[in-house]
C-alpha cells in the first residue's frame, strides 16, 4: 500500500483534452475494470476549500428538527483509528432529566475525518437491537464532517430501560496510506411530552393532540413548552446525583404510547412492547456476516404467549464481491474469459427469514452505494442515497403468531439468494404484548409462498454482451389472533418485481447496468364480528438505478480513466385507511450525476462529479421538497420548499 502513496498525481487535464491523447494511445485488455468499481480518493486541492466541508444526505426533515430537544444525552465520543475487530461499548442510561413517555427520540450520529480514508461501514446497536447502519463519508485533504440524525421512537421499549449496552461497530484502519481517523460523537436528543415537574399532565394522554402539533412543524406552544424542558433540564448538580437511580423514576412512567413523529411508518402505528434481537453477540460487531448463500445465520428465540402483533425489520448492508451486486454478471462471464473476479452470480439478491426452516419472507434491498462507490467525487458533498441512514425493510409477522405462541423456542434464520462474500445483516422482531392477559391465543389461515420465479438470459462474446434477469414472486399469509381486543385475523400480501440488464461493450471497456425493483406490500387487520374495525395498509416502492462506465487506459503508466453516469432513485408511497381515518404519504428522491476519474489501483487521481439530486415528500400535515447541484465538493444549487405548494405534484 505504501508504494501507492508516492504515486505522482495527474494534473487536472480538460476533459476534451484528455479524449484526444486517449485516441492515440493503444487499448490493452482491461478486463473487468469498467464494472464499477471502489475508490479512495486522493485527488489533491487546489480547487477545494482549506477547511472542514459539511457532507449531507438529502433526505426529508424529522419533523422535530424545529424543535429544541428537552435534553440532550451524549453517549459516546470517539476517535475511531485501529478498530479492526473489535466494537466500542458504552453503557445506556434513559435520562432522569427528561422522563418517558416522549414524544419523539432522535438518534445523532456526527463525523468527521480528515486526509485518506475509505468510507467504512458502521452499526450501532442498543442491547444487540440495531438502531443505525450507516457509511462514514470518504474525507479530503481538508477535511469532511456531516450529521445524520434518526428517528428511534419506535426503539422506546429498549429506550426507557436501564444500565443497557450501546455497541458502535466502525472498522477503521490507519497507517502511512489511509491517514484519516475517523472523529464520531453519537447523542440521543429526547423531545419531552410534558414538562419535567408536571408529569400528571400525562394522565390525560394527549399524545396523538401533540403528535398532530408537531406534525405542523412549527407550533408555538409545543415549542414553547420543549424549551421550558431544557432549561429545567439544565438545571442543577442534585440531578447528577440522583443518576444513579433511574430506575425508580422511570417505572412509573412505563408503557408510554408514543407515535413515531417521523415519516409515516405504517408498521409501527405505535413502538413495540418488546424487541428481540436478530443478531450476533457482538464480539464482532453485532451483524452476521454472511458470505455465500448457505451460509445462513439463525437465532433462538421465545416468543411472550400473550403477543398480538409482531414485526421483523431488517438491516442489510452489501459489502467486498457484492458491494455492486446489481452489476454482477453470470459466473461463466468470468469463465469464458479466464478471469479470477468472484464478483459473479448474477445480479439478483434478496435478504430471506424463515421460522424454523418455513420461509415467512423476503426483502429486496435498495442498491446504496457508498461514499467510495463508482466515482467518489460524485459523493461530495451529497453522498448516495441511504449512505448516511441506510433504509431498513419491515416484514408482518402477525400470520405465524399461530406457531410462534405454542410456548416452545424458535430459530429465525436470515440468508441472502445468491450472496457473495460479503453481507452484513441482521434484524429486530419487534413485538406488541397484550397489557391485560398474560395468554392470547392464535393460529394460521393461510400460507402461500410459490417458488421465487427468475428467468436468466446471457449471450457473451468474450468480454462483449449482455445478460439479463427477472425475477418475481407473491406471497400470501394470513392467521387470526384472539387477544383482549378482539380476535383479529391479519393478511398480508408480499408481491415483488425485480429486472435487470447488464450490457458489455467494446472489449468489455463499456458497461451499462439498468435495473429496477417494484414491491407492493398490503396488510389488512380486521375482526370480523366487528364493524369499523378494518384497517388496511398498503406500500408500494419503486428503486430504478442506471449507471454506464466507459474506462479506457490513462495517459500515465497503470492510470484508468472513466467515464461515470449514475442516476439512483427511491418512489414510495403509502397509505393506512381505516374506516374514518386515512393517512398517505408520497415520496420522490433522485439522483442524477456524471463525471470522470483518472485512477491507478484504485486511487482517484483526478477528476470532477456532479450531481443533481430532487426530492419531494407529501403527507396529509406536511410538504417538503428539495432541489440540489453538487460539484465535486460544492454546492452550486440548492432551492428548498418546505411547505406545500398546490399543484406541484
Ligand atoms: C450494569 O450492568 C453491569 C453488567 O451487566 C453490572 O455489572 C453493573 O453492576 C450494572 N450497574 C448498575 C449500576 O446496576
Ligand atoms: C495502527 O496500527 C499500525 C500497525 O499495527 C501502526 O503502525 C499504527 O501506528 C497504528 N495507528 C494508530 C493511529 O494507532
Ligand atoms: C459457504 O460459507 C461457509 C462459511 O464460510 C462455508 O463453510 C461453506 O463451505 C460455503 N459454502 C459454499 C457452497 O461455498
Ligand atoms: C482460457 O483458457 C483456456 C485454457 O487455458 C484457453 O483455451 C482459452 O483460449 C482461454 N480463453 C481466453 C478468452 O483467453
Ligand atoms: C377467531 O377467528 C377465526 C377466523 O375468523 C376462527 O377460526 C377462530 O376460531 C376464532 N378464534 C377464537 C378464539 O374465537
Ligand atoms: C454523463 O455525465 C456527463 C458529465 O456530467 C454529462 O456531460 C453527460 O451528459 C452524461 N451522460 C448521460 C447519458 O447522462
Amino acid at each position: 500500500m505504501n508504494s501507492l502513496l508516492h504515486s505522482s498525481s495527474s494534473p487536472l487535464l480538460p476533459l476534451l483534452f484528455l479524449f484526444i491523447l486517449l485516441t492515440l494511445s493503444h487499448p490493452t485488455t482491461l478486463s473487468s475494470s469498467s464494472l464499477p468499481d471502489h475508490f479512495i480518493n486522493a485527488v489533491p486541492s487546489p480547487f477545494r476549500h482549506d477547511f472542514y466541508t459539511e457532507y449531507f444526505e438529502i433526505a426529508p426533515p424529522l419533523p422535530t428538527q424545529s424543535l429544541i430537544p428537552s435534553h440532550t444525552l451524549p453517549l459516546l465520543k470517539y476517535d475511531f483509528k485501529n478498530t479492526t475487530g473489535f466494537p466500542v461499548t458504552v453503557p445506556y442510561w434513559p435520562p432522569i432529566e427528561c422522563l418517558s413517555p416522549w414524544l419523539s427520540v432522535v438518534l445523532q450520529f456526527r463525523g468527521a475525518v480528515k486526509g485518506v480514508q475509505d468510507d467504512r461501514i458502521v452499526g450501532i446497536w442498543l442491547e444487540g437491537v440495531e438502531l443505525l447502519r450507516t457509511s462514514t463519508a470518504q474525507p479530503t485533504e481538508t477535511g469532511v464532517y456531516w450529521k445524520v440524525e434518526k428517528d428511534v421512537t419506535k426503539y422506546n421499549s429498549l429506550l426507557t430501560r436501564s444500565n443497557l449496552t450501546l455497541t458502535v461497530m466502525l472498522e477503521n484502519t490507519v497507517n502511512q496510506f489511509f491517514t484519516g481517523f475517523i472523529h464520531v460523537e453519537v447523542s440521543m436528543l429526547f423531545y419531552g411530552l410534558w414538562s419535567s415537574t408536571n408529569p400528571a399532565q400525562g394522565a390525560t394522554g394527549g399524545d396523538s393532540k401533540f403528535n398532530r402539533k408537531l406534525m405542523n412543524f412549527v407550533d408555538e406552544d409545543v415549542k414553547l413548552e420543549l424549551v421550558k424542558g431544557e432549561d429545567k433540564g439544565v438545571v442543577s448538580d442534585g440531578v447528577e446525583k440522583e443518576k444513579k437511580k433511574p430506575e425508580e423514576f422511570l417505572s412509573k412512567q412505563r408503557n408510554g404510547k408514543l407515535e413515531s413523529g417521523s415519516k409515516l411508518e405504517i408498521f409501527y402505528d405505535r413502538p413495540a412492547d418488546l424487541i428481540i434481537p436478530i443478531s450476533d453477540d457482538g464480539g464482532m460487531g453485532c451483524w452476521f456476516k454472511i458470505v455465500n448463500e448457505s451460509n445462513v445465520h439463525s437465532k433462538e428465540i421465545q416468543v411472550p404467549q400473550n403477543t398480538y402483533k409482531a414485526v421483523i425489520e431488517i438491516y442489510v448492508s452489501a459489502h467486498g464481491d457484492d458491494e455492486f451486486w446489481y452489476s454482477n454478471p453470470p459466473t461463466s462471464y468470468f469463465e469464458l474469459n479466464n478471469l479470477t473476479s468472484k464478483r459473479g452470480n448474477g445480479a439478483f439478491r434478496q435478504v430471506f427469514v424463515t421460522i424454523d426452516d418455513l420461509f415467512v419472507g423476503s426483502a429486496h434491498p435498495f442498491p446504496v452505494i457508498y461514499s467510495g462507490g463508482i466515482n467518489p467525487l460524485l459523493w461530495e458533498p451529497i453522498v448516495g442515497i441511504g449512505a448516511f441512514d441506510l433504509p431498513t425493510y419491515d416484514l408482518e409477522l402477525t400470520p405465524f403468531l399461530g406457531f410462534l405462541l405454542d410456548g416452545s423456542t424458535h430459530f429465525i434464520r436470515l440468508g441472502v439468494t445468491d450472496a457473495n462474500s460479503y453481507w452484513l445483516v441482521n434484524a429486530n422482531l419487534h413485538l406488541w404484548l397484550d397489557p391485560f392477559l398474560p395468554t392470547v391465543t392464535a393460529g394460521s389461515i393461510r400460507y402461500r409462498a410459490p417458488d421465487l420465479r427468475v428467468k436468466r438470459e446471457a449471450e457473451f462474446k468474450l468480454l462483449d454482451g449482455k445478460c439479463e434477469v427477472e425475477a418475481e414472486r407473491k406471497t400470501q399469509f394470513s392467521g387470526w389472533v384472539s387477544y383482549s381486543a378482539g380476535n383479529y385475523t391479519t393478511q398480508v400480501e408480499y408481491e415483488f418485481e425485480f429486472e435487470n440488464s447488464i450490457e458489455f461493450r467494446n472489449q468489455g471497456q463499456n458497461t451499462e447496468v439498468e435495473q429496477n425493483i417494484k414491491t407492493r406490500t398490503e396488510v389488512q387487520t380486521e375482526d370480523r364480528n366487528k364493524h369499523h374495525s378494518r384497517t388496511t395498509s398498503r406500500i408500494k416502492t419503486r428503486y430504478p438505478l442506471r449507471i454506464r462506465i466507459s474506462t479506457t487506459p490513462g495517459l500515465a503508466f497503470q492510470t484508468f480513466l472513466s467515464i461515470t453516469n449514475v442516476s439512483n432513485g427511491i418512489e414510495s408511497r403509502s397509505s393506512v385507511s381505516q374506516p374514518h381515518k386515512r393517512m398517505s404519504s408520497t415520496l420522490s428522491n433522485s439522483q442524477v450525476s456524471g463525471g470522470w476519474i483518472v485512477s491507478r489501483d484504485h486511487i482517484v487521481l483526478s477528476g470532477t462529479g456532479n450531481t443533481h439530486q430532487n426530492l419531494r415528500y407529501r403527507d396529509e400535515n406536511r410538504c417538503y421538497s428539495q432541489i440540489v447541484v453538487g460539484d465535486t465538493g460544492l454546492i452550486l444549487e440548492n432551492v428548498v420548499i418546505p411547505f406545500c405548494a398546490t399543484n406541484s405534484y
